[in-house]
């Protein structure tokens, strides 16, 4: 029988890369996508989960019938579901209607008390008033535990620990570039804090979604769960990125459909953010030559929406998405598994 730290750790598994060939603007590019789509519940918020029940543990004790709270887009909520099952806690997440619906019904299955909130908070988002309601359940029901996702260390030293290390060893020594999405930040910051104790020439890239307020920019309407937020990440500074980029919506799901056509892979939202933002670089003045993309999860979850046109539809995108795939194909990009 595994120890409470043992069935944690059990988690911290490597994911693995995939090379791909890229024709974009004329040029042939490689870039190496890393599938965070392999972690035990599917997406990179299980080493998130792991890092945060890990210092909860060390505070005091996860011991059975534990009730943690936590506002999730989703994927943290999946990840944290699975390990704290595992130690006959119970999870109660905080979604709101960005939660793709099979996300929504894997978290129901999994055992999980959704409380769901709709009230947008006037940034975008829904961010705010989900806060609000886990700091409402927390102080009506002393026992409850809040992990922190947004504030906690844990977040990412995780990332520091596992994240940033893989990325440096699968990138080979010609890695040049790393691309990011954030919300929390605390991916991004702890591949930072690792990456920047090498004394390697590695530029860092955070992207983050236009309307989004993590690295600083206006508020505006998101439609993509898991990227972007509606404040300032408190893991950030400008010394842990070199640069920051915002993709609009219509980008990222344009991108997400051109790469399930010619690879048969479906990326999720937030990978189709960092792809794009790599393929701007990429037709830049001084275009990385070994970038690697993390890709935050995978398609499946999102086929009732970014795959789905009557989706884009009810959502007012559909004829804005069919253009930039044009555009996109009129740049000549084209994928392909290398
Ligand atoms: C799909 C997806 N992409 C990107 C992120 C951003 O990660 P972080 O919160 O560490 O910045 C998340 C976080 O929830 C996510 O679910």
């Amino acid at each position: 029988m595994l120890s409470r730290v043992e069935h944690l750790e059990s988690t911290l598994v490597p994911t693995p890369t995939t090379s791909i060939v890229t024709q974009w603007q004329g040029r042939t590019h490689h870039l190496r996508l890393k599938h965070e789509s392999f972690n035990p519940s599917g997406s990179i918020k299980d080493r998130t989960a792991a890092g945060l029940l890990m210092a909860m543990d060390r505070r005091s004790p996860l011991l059975p019938g534990t009730v943690v709270v936590e506002s999730t887009s989703g994927n943290l909520g999946l990840g944290m579901a699975r390990l704290l099952a595992g130690l006959d806690c119970r999870l109660i997440a905080v979604i709101d209607p960005k939660t793709p619906p099979a996300t929504r019904d894997a978290l129901t299955r999994a055992g999980v008390q959704v409380c769901f909130v709709d009230e947008p908070d006037g940034y975008g988002g829904y961010l705010l008033t989900r806060l609000r309601t886990v700091h409402t359940l927390c102080a009506t029901n002393p026992g409850y535990r809040w992990p922190d996702q947004y504030g906690s260390f844990a977040n990412p030293w995780i990332h520091q620990l596992t994240t940033g290390p893989e990325i440096a060893e699968q990138g080979g020594p010609d890695l040049d570039a790393v691309y990011v999405a954030v919300s929390t930040g605390g991916t991004l910051a702890g591949i930072s804090a690792h990456l920047r104790t090498l004394d390697r020439q590695i530029r860092i890239v955070a992207v983050d979604a236009h309307g989004s307020l993590v690295t600083g920019a206006p508020p505006g309407r998101r439609l993509i769960a898991g990227i972007g937020a509606s404040r300032r990440s408190s893991f950030l500074s400008e010394h842990s990125y070199d640069a920051a980029t915002w993709v609009a919506d219509a980008d990222a799901i344009a991108v997400c459909r051109v790469f399930l056509a010619d690879t048969g892979v479906a990326l999720g939202g937030s990978s189709g953010c960092v792809l794009h933002a790599c393929l701007v670089d990429l037709a830049g003045e001084q275009p990385p030559t070994n970038p690697l993309c993390l890709c935050p999860d995978g398609g499946d979850r999102y086929r009732a929406t970014l795959y789905d046109d009557a989706w884009l539809d009810e959502v007012g995108a559909r004829e804005e998405v069919e253009l930039a795939m044009k555009r996109l194909r009129a740049d000549g990009l084209q994928f392909k598994n290398g």
